[in-house]
């Protein structure tokens, strides 16, 4: 189901989604995101700033901080997002997003950068998180940059075995480093080379 016009865009193929396309799986398209998106990507991150620790956000975000976030995010710190084009109707239903940023300000960590991917929660388990990370470390590894990092919350088993699948392996854990919803939070570092 690759789409011919945009072989740099994979498509993802999903097929626990029902009421899907022609052999009855979605296309997944990714894309780099635009400010249009900020509506439809904040409302996949906030419920997870408000009612999870996978994220360390306290507030969720305004409509006017996610567009600054995504017109921050271009050339090589970028944002992807991916659409579910299964039918005509869906060009705009974004279901997930990622984004690369720089992993520290000064100037020598500049050829790594640092991952995140968000996926719609009623779109989760369906290989849409794989494509965008997929997507993520091709375009890292595209554009120069030498290491890439996820910061994760310690008990997220879920982002771990995703990275894990990605090629990223643990190489350490910062010890009660956050604290959200009064308890201690652990981040695991995972890191792939590029
Ligand atoms: C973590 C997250 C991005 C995974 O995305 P997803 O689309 O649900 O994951 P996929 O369907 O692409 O799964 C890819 C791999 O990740 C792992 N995985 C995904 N969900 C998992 C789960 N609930 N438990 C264990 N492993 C899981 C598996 O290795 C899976 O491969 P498999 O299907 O061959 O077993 C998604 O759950 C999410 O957006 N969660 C909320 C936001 C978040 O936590 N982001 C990460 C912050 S560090």
């Amino acid at each position: 189901m690759e789409r011919a016009d945009r072989p740099t865009e994979p498509a993802a193929r999903s097929s626990a989604a029902s009421g899907a396309g022609r052999d009855g799986e979605r296309l997944i398209r990714i894309r780099a995101a635009e400010p249009g998106d900020a509506e439809a990507t904040r409302a996949i991150y906030n419920p997870e700033v408000l009612e999870s620790t996978v994220t360390f956000d306290l507030r969720p975000r305004t409509l006017v901080e996610q567009q600054a976030w995504i017109v921050e995010h271009s050339g090589g710190h970028l944002a992807l997002v991916a659409v579910d084009e299964t039918s005509p109707g869906d060009a705009t239903d974004v279901v997930g997003f990622g984004s690369l940023s720089p992993y520290r300000s000064r100037p020598a960590y500049s050829t790594t950068v640092e991952n995140s991917v968000y996926v719609r929660r009623d779109r989760q388990g369906q290989g849409i998180g794989r494509a965008i990370l997929t997507e993520l470390v091709h375009r890292a590894t595209a554009h120069g940059f030498h290491a890439m990092i996820a910061r994760i919350v310690g008990d997220h088993e879920a982002s771990i075995a995703l990275h894990r699948a990605g090629g990223f392996a643990i190489i350490g854990t910062e010890r009660e480093v956050g604290r959200k919803f009064n308890r201690w939070l652990d981040v695991v570092l995972m890191q792939r080379m590029l």
